[in-house]
């Protein structure tokens, strides 16, 4: 055979870790062929004998193999650890395709490596990709969310294929082009925050249901239920009740796990990025934090038996009525989270100078991935009603839904409080609200601190824009301590 008649598969695979041979068993499904390549290269004899056998799927043993499979141009899609192994594969990869082949990685890495890659491959006459890919295991099988962003000469070509693998939502693949390269693996770090977010408000809910309400798991599980059939009703709250419902030799295994979470590292860097282009995602900074917190589980104890909370009768208020109310509080802290990280999409976009359609970012969380929820087809639907709305909670439908939500979301707020339920979301969620619908804000005084220590001056209200000093202490000497840098 020459060359160019084995060039027969659509694209190649590198890296059959579970979610790599979900992804090519799902393109396999829509009719793609697919080459498949493993370091250690029992793997693709593994994948082929057992998950793979009876499909069109070819195996490579090497790279040279891999890229002389494919059609042109090239598709390779890496789906390997973050980090120096998507680094030491560009390098492996770059003498052996042509120009306008096109290397697209999948996996979680840093978005400003892929912007990195991008200027490194394009330079270099090829095409790159840095995707996105959530929805664990079950959505890569059967239809993960997709959030491609890169060159954008190469998205015609992977456009086929990523729609027809993506999940579908009314017909609609969860699947689009986001943006210029780095976009698309920033949209799904912010992502992961709001996963982290959304994971922490359920929690609080939960914590508040068993320690102030004192309801078993079991009752738990139905309000979850219940809300999954209304306005919160989401992949998240679904598997919230069947995990509370759960039981293995009669008790229930959400009681028997240890509460000291872990993670990997994408909701810190969305709080990375909130520092870095000074936008408040106050909501996924207290998730992330309050994972931490969990985690020093050792210290907690110590301190459980010296530290004392408020003394309280147990609630003796209307249960039902409270139900209602800590749903209002998740919903309006939901609002309050995806706002926050749209705020932040939008600052890194003007740092990049990307245009990002944020209507199509909603669209594509809208199935697929771990954060998907009917929620956000109502995004979707304010961004389609105004594409360049200044803020979510500008919208109609969530200013009024927030409106609806506010007496019983303060009310959770204080009696987690009155109670000493610890509520870093929820409570930052109303934090961030009351800061953000004020005209005017203490930090007047900051400014005048500032400046009385530091001579730092600061802008008059009736003339903004000029900037002046107050001799504060009207004594001779130097009260402006200038030597310092606040
Ligand atoms: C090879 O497959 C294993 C799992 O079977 C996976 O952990 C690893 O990331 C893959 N690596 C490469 C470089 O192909
Ligand atoms: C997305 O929304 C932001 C405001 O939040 C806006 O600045 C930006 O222009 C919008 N994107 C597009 C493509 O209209
Ligand atoms: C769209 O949103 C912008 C920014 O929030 C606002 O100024 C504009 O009036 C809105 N347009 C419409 C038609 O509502
Ligand atoms: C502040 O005002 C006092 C009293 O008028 C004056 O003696 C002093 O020099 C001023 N200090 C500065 C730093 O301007
Ligand atoms: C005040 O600070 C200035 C500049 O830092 C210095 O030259 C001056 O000697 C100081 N005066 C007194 C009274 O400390």
């Amino acid at each position: 055979m020459t060359e160019d008649n084995k060039a027969q598969a659509d694209i190649g695979l590198i890296g059959l870790a579970v979610m790599g041979q979900n992804l090519i068993l799902n393109m396999n499904d829509h009719g793609f062929t697919v080459a498949c390549f493993n370091r250690t290269v029992s793997k693709v004899d593994n994948f082929l004998n057992n998950e793979a056998k009876g499909t069109k799927i070819i195996g490579a043993y090497s790279v040279e193999e891999l890229v002389q499979l494919l059609k042109k141009p090239r598709r390779i899609m890496l789906l390997v650890q973050a980090g120096t192994a998507v680094d030491n594969f560009i390098q492996t990869l770059i003498p052996l395709i042509e120009e306008g082949d096109i290397i697209i990685d999948g996996g979680n890495s840093m978005y400003k490596d892929s912007i990195r890659r991008a200027e490194e491959l394009e330079k270099k006459g090829f095409l790159y990709i840095g995707t996105g890919v959530s929805g664990g295991e079950d959505g890569a099988r059967y239809g993960p969310s997709l959030m491609p962003g890169g060159s954008e000469k190469a998205w015609e070509h992977i456009k086929p294929i990523f729609q027809k693998i993506a999940a579908q939502v009314d017909g609609q693949p969860c699947c689009d082009w986001v943006g210029p390269s780095g976009s698309g693996h920033f949209v799904k770090m912010v992502h992961n925050g709001i996963e982290y977010g959304d994971m922490q408000l359920i929690c609080e809910v939960y914590h508040i249901m068993k320690d102030v309400l004192k309801l078993s798991n079991d009752a738990i599980a139905d309000v979850f239920e219940e809300w999954n059939k209304g306005t919160l009703d989401s992949f998240l709250i679904q598997i919230t009740a069947e995990i509370l419902r759960y039981k293995e030799n009669g008790r229930h295994v959400v009681d028997l796990i240890r509460d000291s979470a872990g993670q990997k590292g994408t909701g810190k860097w969305t709080c990375i990025a909130a520092l870095e282009y000074g936008v408040p995602v106050t909501l996924i900074g207290e998730s992330v934090f309050a994972r931490c917190l969990s985690s020093l589980i050792d210290e907690r104890t110590r301190a459980s038996t010296h530290l004392k909370g408020p003394n309280v009768q147990d609630f003796d208020g209307d249960k039902k009525q409270f139900i209602e109310y800590l749903g209002q509080a998740l919903y309006a802290s939901k609002i309050i989270s995806y706002a926050q990280g749209f705020m932040l999409m939008r600052e890194a976009a003007n740092q990049y100078s990307w245009k990002l359609n944020n209507g199509s970012i909603a669209f594509m969380w809208r199935g697929g991935c771990i954060i998907r929820s009917v929620f956000l087809g109502n995004i979707k639907t304010a961004y389609d009603k105004n594409e360049s709305l200044e803020n979510l909670l500008l919208d109609n439908f969530f200013t009024d839904a927030i409106h609806k939500c506010q007496q019983g979301w303060r009310k959770v707020v204080a009696t987690a409080s009155i109670y000493g339920v610890s509520i870093p979301c929820l409570s930052t969620a109303l934090a961030f609200y009351d800061g953000y619908r004020s005209k005017r804000l203490p930090a007047n005084l900051i400014q005048a601190h500032r400046d009385y220590f530091g001579a730092h001056t600061y802008e008059p209200l009736e003339n903004p824009g000029t900037w002046i000093h107050t001799n504060w202490t009207g004594h001779s000497g130097n009260v402006t301590a200038s030597t310092y840098q606040h």
